[in-house]
């Protein structure tokens, strides 16, 4: 097998008395796309840098295409000019006085090459790009989108094996952000570059990586597919980053033969069936169980996992209403489709599938919200994940 393109080994990070990363490891394989994903201040940036060149650890390596381009310990740090990469940054930082066709030729003229293929490859990298024609533009008469076009084909013009991304869709504005982020994954798919990507927005996140890490407090917590960390969330932080979660706090009654565990809900009287747990929870130990929305079904009656939510409000929204509901101390908004609005009394049964509910010992939830679930956003689930941070 080949070496990843990239390889970050323990890289920890400190100034003054933040430990910025804290022993952080990761490798990207040829063409994948790894994306580190937290809140503010988690050292996405400061790893990137690292990984960059811009910044030194303390500790750990970088290797690059097999090749170590930091090692401290070693006495390693080869300048960022020479490790092959390309990058783009939130703020493009594209040269005002240049044009368009000067910005995007700028890797290749340091670089010493000649004028007919430097113009070949820089006319190649704009169609890429979809700036074809724009070579003579001055680089302040463009838009934002087209700006940070500019940006990426100035990274990929002298085609390096991988490309930085520091949240490089987020000084644009919602529609295009959209747009970019399409465009970018199209793109790197085409040219099959490795991507190391920085992102708050787990939209963003979720529809460019191959793989995921979610960081929090200088390390990854946890790190797999986009599907894995979705479905199956190794900590309450990752569950609540990365999409909405709702929480029902309880104590664990007895664990059943198949491995599950049935909890009581405080202050309710009702038991959830929980299929799988994987804190060790104990009798009477204070739990918290958590279920992604989506998995909640309506359920006609009373059943196991059944629980009854009163109705507080009904919001009218043309093809959907949206129902404020109520269980205990937990509230929730919940959508349903306009046709069962006249069916509405003044409670709604929701089922719980046992196999949807994931159980924590109270203490490691602690860091979290109290169970209660903010509203969302019709037809935008996740709006608050993308919005909630930086
Ligand atoms: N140059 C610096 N000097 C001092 N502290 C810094 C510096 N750069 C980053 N930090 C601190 O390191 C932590 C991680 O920052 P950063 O990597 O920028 O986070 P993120 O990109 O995830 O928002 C933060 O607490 C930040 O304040
Ligand atoms: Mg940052």
């Amino acid at each position: 097998m080949s070496a990843p393109s990239l390889e970050a080994r323990d890289i920890v990070k400190r100034f003054g008395r933040v430990t910025a990363v804290n022993g952080v490891s990761f490798s990207i394989a040829q063409g994948d796309v790894l994306t580190l994903l937290g809140p503010s201040g988690c050292g996405k940036t400061t790893t990137l840098r690292i990984v960059a060149g811009f910044e030194k650890p303390d500790g750990g390596a970088v290797d690059i295409q097999g090749r170590t381009v930091v090692a401290p310990e070693k006495g390693v740090n080869i300048p960022p000019e020479n490790r092959g990469l390309g990058m783009v940054f939130q703020s493009y930082a594209i040269w005002p006085h240049m044009t368009v066709f000067q910005n995007v030729a700028y890797p290749l003229v340091i670089r010493r090459m000649k004028a007919p293929e430097l113009k070949e490859r820089v006319e190649q990298t704009l169609e890429l790009v979809g700036l074809q024609g724009y070579g003579e533009r001055p680089a302040t008469m463009l838009s934002g989108g087209q700006q940070q076009r500019v940006a990426l084909a100035r990274a990929l013009v002298y085609s390096p094996g991988i490309l930085l991304l520091d949240e490089p869709l987020s000084n644009l504005d919602a529609k295009l952000r959209n747009q970019m982020r399409i465009e970018l994954k199209r793109l790197q798919e085409r040219v099959s570059v490795s991507v190391l990507f920085v992102t708050h927005d787990q939209i963003e996140a979720m529809s460019l990586s191959t793989k995921l890490a979610v960081m929090n407090q200088g390390k990854i917590e946890q790190m797999g597919s986009p599907k894995e960390v979705y479905e199956q969330p190794s900590t309450p932080f990752v569950e609540d980053f990365i999409g909405r979660v709702l929480r029902f706090r309880g104590a664990a009654a007895e664990t059943t033969e198949d491995g599950g565990v049935m909890v009581e809900v405080e202050g309710t009287g009702a038991r959830l069936r929980v299929g799988v747990s994987e804190d060790r929870v104990s009798p009477g130990t204070p739990v918290q169980v958590a279920i992604r929305p989506e998995d909640l079904q309506v359920h006609d009656g009373e059943g196991s996992n059944v629980l009854r939510f009163s109705i507080e409000r009904v919001i009218y929204l043309g093809a959907e209403c949206e129902l404020l509901l109520r269980f205990g101390d937990v509230t929730y908004t919940h959508v349903v489709s306009r046709s069962l609005q006249s069916e509405l009394g003044s409670t709604i049964d929701l089922y719980l599938p046992p196999k949807q509910l994931r159980v924590w010992a109270q203490d490691r939830a602690a860091s979290q919200q109290p169970a209660i679930s903010p509203a969302p956003v019709p037809g935008f689930e996740t709006a608050r994940a993308a919005s909630a941070t930086s």
